[in-house]
């Protein structure tokens, strides 16, 4: 039999129409725009602000989107997997109100936890679901409404953050495209940096944790930042040396866009030139699980066959890892 190969046929996107700017941010918090693009690369970040609207509505248009572009028919779709810390309940699942909006009656649906590292990881899940030869569709989104956990009066966090989504349609293939290789990792010594305090099993809901702001996003930036810099430059590193990728055959670099300096820290290591780095964080800030795929529909007009990419990103846990991947097709599907 043949080998089967797991590749993206097609992307669809969304980010709310709310632009949060950093003029806007300066009058809520004491900040500036100078300092949060030298110091994090955020020009403008967009906000789903419409009452009662969760992550399952940013997935929903971007898994719309894909599928009126690639003309899938829904009850070929085998599986929904959305990578999200912000899903619309603690259960169900973001991905099975997903597949009631999208009409999909032969899909199984499942979220996928994983902070900013959601998308890789699930990538890998969705492509070992496409090889095993078991389930030939699968859609897999990148969804997270920062919004909902960000503390709009702490100018450590709040210019950081914002909301999106991006979905992709993985199949199956016979010819050389799609992901080759990936090397993922946890380490969870990171929770004391990065985490919410309240609203989990450990610490639920009280007056307490309301009163004391606990269900908001902690972050102890300055140590994030060094293990975010060295891990991802690390594994991008490993995994180009691993598939005798370099400077000169690797096409795109798609880092996690969670602060400007460390994807130029990533893509000085490897040595790849800022030109062959995706990047779009001065438009829609860190969207979590979202960065990596709306990279994707962002640049895919640009995108060619056989194109080497390698992703990788670095998240609460922590979380972090690369993949590498050849393209699946030419430019822009419509
Ligand atoms: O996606 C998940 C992974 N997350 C990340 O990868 C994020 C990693 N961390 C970062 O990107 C950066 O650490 C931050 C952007 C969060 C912060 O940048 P930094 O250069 O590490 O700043 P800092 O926290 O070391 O703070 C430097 C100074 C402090 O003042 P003092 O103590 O030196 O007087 C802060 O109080 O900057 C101050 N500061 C601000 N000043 C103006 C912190 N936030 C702001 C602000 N505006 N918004």
């Amino acid at each position: 039999m043949e080998k089967i190969n797991a590749v993206i046929t097609g992307i669809g996107g969304y980010v709310p129409d709310y632009v949060l700017t950093n003029d806007e941010i300066s009058k809520m918090v004491d900040t500036n725009d100078e300092w949060i693009m030298t110091r994090i690369g955020v020009k403008e970040r967009r906000i789903l602000n419409e009452e009662g609207l969760g992550t399952s509505y940013l997935a929903r248009k971007a898994a719309k989107q894909l599928m009126q572009k690639t003309g899938v028919n829904p009850d070929e779709i085998d599986v929904v997997l959305v990578a999200t810390s912000t899903g619309d309940y603690h259960f169900p699942s973001t991905a099975s109100i997903l597949c009631d909006k999208l009409g999909l009656k032969n899909a199984f649906a499942f979220d996928l936890q994983a902070a900013c590292c959601g998308f890789l990881y699930a990538l890998e899940v969705a492509a070992s679901l496409i090889v095993s030869g078991r389930h030939k569709k699968v859609i897999l989104v990148g969804a997270d409404k920062m919004s909902s956990m960000v503390n709009y009066q702490d100018r450590a966090t709040c210019p950081i953050f914002g909301d999106g989504a991006a979905a992709v349609l993985l199949e199956g293939t016979t010819e050389e495209i799609g992901v080759v290789d990936s090397m993922l990792y946890t380490d969870g010594k990171g929770l004391p940096f990065l985490h919410m305090k309240a609203g989990g099993s450990v610490c639920p809901p009280s007056y307490f944790t309301i009163d004391n702001k606990m269900h908001y996003l902690y972050q102890e930036g300055r140590t994030v930042f060094k293990y975010a810099v060295s891990s991802m430059s690390d594994v991008t590193a490993k995994i180009a040396e691993r598939n005798n990728l370099t400077k000169d055959n690797i096409d795109w670099v798609i880092p996690h866009q969670a602060n400007l300096r460390i994807i130029d820290a990533v893509a000085s290591r490897l040595e790849v030139p800022m030109d062959k780095v995706m990047i779009n964080i001065q438009n829609y800030g860190n969207t979590s699980a979202a960065t990596l795929p709306l990279c994707l529909w962002d640049y895919e007009k640009k995108l060619k066959k056989g194109d080497n990419i390698i992703f990788t990103a670095f998240g609460a846990g922590f979380t972090y890892g690369a993949l590498y991947m050849k393209w699946g097709y030419d430019g822009a599907k419509r």
